[in-house]
């Protein structure tokens, strides 16, 4: 039977092929230019102008479901040079030469640069800024709120180009993809913390030699460390709802990212098959009806009533409250993270007002359901929420192609 990877490469080679046609109306010309004293972007023509734009170029799954790629790195940046334009021309030139080593697509690199609230306070305009510092969002955990200046998110299907970036960004590389590097990101800011990952099936077995994870490792074609897949079409919110849609901050949007220590000894060796589906999606389902699912889960929503019936309640239905309109608020694009030796999650979320991660937060608490059964408590029987620790977070706004170099200033 073919592999549900293999499946993958085959409908990605298909699209590949047909040539990606929906990706032309994001490809809106810039308005502005760009950065002061630089011409034009010479790649503004072949890129979207959101930096978080990946859906039409990614292919998707016999259910439609988009594939992310495959390997991550999450470069979390200190600002060592004193804002000004010639600081600008230089970021704006080193994101450009990322642009001309490598394609806009899984083969190649998505990359965005994005803006931490550090960076806004230090230019005075944090009260101006989209985003605001990190909150402690549930009674149980004690997470680092941290404060980055920047952040420069990479994502590929192919690990060595992650490192090549990293390497002509931030190290003494002098080409990148055969394209020379003349300016680096690293000649204005600092590697603060390095945060790498995967997401896709293979890649978890391929790291269970980590802590946390038990000694037999993890199932060979799981997606994810936890065993599923994640990234249904109707349960992820489409790219334009998380888009600011207003001046002056418009076609960016905010950005969460924490992470998350997972406790996968106790989830794999601690439960059955069905106990993993209460918790992960809800008591109505059997493992044979998750396995069925398409583009969506069809879920009842009657979170409380399961709590009561069952003493039980699952991780999707509490976080599918705060739905808008059918629709999910946040674009998830967390991956798995071997980190520090411990499994883990970087869970980074795209979300027009970081509020909407705050109560999609909140809803997974699922404080409201623990008063409809004694056997459901701030962790135990309430979604995941007893095999993951918060261990920090930190908010960012990633802002237009265009207008990525020192937004603000
Ligand atoms: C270890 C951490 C986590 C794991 C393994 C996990 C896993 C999952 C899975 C398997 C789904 C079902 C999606 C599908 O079938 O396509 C889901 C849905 C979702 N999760 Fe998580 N999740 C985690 C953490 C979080 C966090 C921290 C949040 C945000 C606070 C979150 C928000 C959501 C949302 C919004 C949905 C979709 C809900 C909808 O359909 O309306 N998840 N998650």
């Amino acid at each position: 039977m073919e592999t549900r990877r293999k499946a993958l490469r085959r409908l990605a080679a298909a699209a590949g092929a047909a040539g990606l046609s929906g990706c032309s109306r994001l490809l809106r010309p810039d308005p502005e230019p760009g950065v002061e004293g630089l011409p034009p972007n010479p790649h503004a023509e072949r890129l979207p102008r959101r930096q978080f734009a990946q859906e039409a170029w990614l292919p998707t799954d016999d259910a439609g479901n988009a594939v992310q790629p495959r390997h991550r790195r999450l470069l979390l940046l200190r600002l060592d040079a004193e804002p000004s334009t010639e600081a600008a021309r230089t970021v704006e030139r080193a994101m450009r030469t990322l642009e001309s080593a490598y394609d806009w697509r899984p083969a190649g690199v998505f990359h965005a640069l994005a803006w931490g609230t550090s960076y806004f306070e230090r230019v005075g305009a944090l009260d101006r800024a989209p985003i605001e510092p990190p909150q402690v969002l549930s009674r149980t955990d004690d997470p680092d709120l941290l404060a980055f200046d920047a952040a420069l998110v990479l994502s590929s299907d192919v690990p060595s180009h992650l490192t090549a970036v990293d390497g002509a960004m931030f190290g003494s590389r002098s080409t990148l993809n055969g394209v020379a590097v003349e300016r680096r990101l690293g000649d204005v800011f600092s590697v603060s913390e390095r945060r790498t990952g995967f997401l896709g099936e293979g890649l978890p077995a391929a790291h269970a030699d980590a802590e946390g994870i038990p000694e037999w490792g993890v199932p060979d074609d799981a997606p994810m460390f936890m065993g599923f897949f994640s990234g249904r079409r109707r349960t992820q919110a489409g790219e334009d709802r998380v888009a600011i849609d207003s001046e002056p901050f418009a076609d960016g949007t905010t950005m969460h990212v924490s992470h998350l220590r997972q406790r996968l000894d106790a989830w794999w060796e601690g439960l059955a098959d069905a106990g993993r589906v209460a918790r992960m999606f809800s008591p109505e389902f059997s493992p044979a009806d998750v396995s069925s699912f398409g583009d969506d889960v069809p879920f009842s929503d009657r979170v409380r009533d399961h709590g009561r019936e069952h003493g039980v309640v699952g991780h999707h239905e509490k976080v599918a409250q705060v739905r808008r309109d059918g629709e999910p608020i946040v674009l998830r694009r967390d991956f798995n993270t071997v980190d520090g030796g411990r499994a883990g999650v970087h869970f980074v979320s795209l979300q027009r007002r970081l509020d909407d991660f705050r109560r999609t937060r909140k809803a997974m608490n699922g404080w409201y359901v623990r008063k409809e059964h004694e056997g459901i408590t701030d962790r135990k029987n309430n979604g995941i929420l007893e095999f993951i620790r918060v261990a920090s977070r930190a908010n960012f706004y990633v802002p237009p192609r265009n207008r990525r170099s020192f937004p603000l200033y």
